[in-house]
C-alpha cells in the first residue's frame, strides 16, 4: 500500500471510530448474544496466551488496535501487571478509560499510536493481542500491518489475533454477502479470510494455533462443553463467523 493510501486509510478509521467511540460498545456487547460472543472470544485469547507460557503477572502484553478496551480490560482484571493499549483513535481510548477500575490503573498503559509506528523498543513485549481488526485493511496489507508488532515482540513472542471468516457457512446470508464483496465487487476492505490463506497473509509469522468462534447462538443450549468442542473439532472449526488464531515470531 502506498503512503498516501496507508494515511487515507488511517483517516478514515480516526474519524469514523472518534465519531463511533461512545456507541461502540452498545452495538456490540449490550444485549445477551453479543456479551456471549465477547466473552468466548476473550476466552479464547487466554487460552492460547495460556498455552504458550503467557499467563503470568509479569508478562508484557501488548494490545494492538485496543479500541474501546474489550481485550486490555480483561487482560489487567484478570491479573497482568503490566499491558499496554494502543490505538490510533484516542476517542476509543477514552472509553477505555472511563471503564478501567481504579485499583487496576497502575497496569494499563495508554498510548495513541498507528500500529505501523509502534513508540517502543525493539523485543519488549512477551505477548500482544489483536483483537477484530484485520477486516478493516485489504488482506494483502495483514503482514505490513504486523511488522511493527512482530518487532516490539521478543523472540519466540506470541501474538493473538481475530480474523473474520469469509467462509462463514453457519450463516449462509453472510456467506453470500462476504462472497459478493469479495469476488463480485472485487472489495477488500472490509476482507475477510479463507482458512487456507493464513499461512501467505501471516507470513512471517508461524500459525501455531486455530480456534473457530462465533457459532450460531443456537448452540448455547447445549452448554459451554459443547461450544468448546465445535470451535476445535477440526470440520467445524472452520465454518463459524471468525477465528481466533495464535501466531508465534
Ligand atoms: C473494530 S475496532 C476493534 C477494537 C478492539 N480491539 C475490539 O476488539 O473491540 C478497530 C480499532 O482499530 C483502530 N485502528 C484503526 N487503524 C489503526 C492503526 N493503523 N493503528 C492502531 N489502531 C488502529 C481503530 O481506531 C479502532 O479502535
Amino acid at each position: 500500500m502506498s503512503t498516501e493510501a496507508n494515511s487515507d486509510l488511517n483517516k478514515k478509521y480516526l474519524e469514523s471510530y472518534t465519531e463511533e467511540a461512545k456507541r461502540y460498545d452498545q452495538h456490540r456487547w449490550q444485549n445477551p448474544k453479543g456479551l456471549f460472543a465477547k466473552n468466548q472470544r476473550n476466552k479464547f485469547f487466554f487460552e492460547i496466551l495460556s498455552k504458550y507460557g503467557l499467563i503470568a503477572p509479569d508478562k508484557k502484553i501488548i494490545d494492538v488496535a485496543s479500541g474501546t478496551g474489550r481485550v486490555a480490560l480483561e487482560l489487567v482484571t484478570f491479573g497482568y501487571k503490566k499491558v499496554v493499549a494502543v490505538d490510533l483513535t484516542n476517542a476509543m481510548l477514552d472509553v477505555s478509560r472511563s471503564k478501567l477500575p481504579e485499583q487496576y490503573k497502575n497496569n494499563l498503559d495508554y498510548h495513541v499510536a498507528d500500529m505501523k509506528k509502534l513508540p517502543f523498543e525493539s523485543n519488549h513485549f512477551d505477548g500482544a493481542t489483536l483483537g477484530a481488526f484485520f477486516y478493516l485493511i485489504p488482506l494483502s496489507e495483514y503482514s505490513a500491518y504486523l511488522a511493527d508488532v512482530n518487532r516490539v515482540l521478543k523472540k519466540d513472542g506470541i501474538l493473538v489475533c481475530e480474523v473474520m471468516n469469509q467462509l462463514h457457512v453457519f450463516n449462509p446470508i453472510k456467506l453470500i454477502g462476504k462472497f459478493i464483496h469479495r469476488h463480485i465487487k472485487g472489495k477488500t476492505i472490509k476482507s475477510h479470510a479463507y482458512p487456507w490463506e493464513f499461512k501467505k497473509i501471516f507470513a512471517p509469522f508461524e500459525i501455531v494455533e486455530v480456534i473457530g468462534t462465533d457459532f450460531p447462538g443456537f448452540f448455547r443450549i447445549f452448554g459451554d462443553g459443547f461450544v468448546n468442542f465445535l470451535s476445535k473439532s477440526p470440520l467445524t472449526k472452520y465454518f463459524g463467523g471468525r477465528f481466533v488464531v495464535g501466531l508465534k515470531k
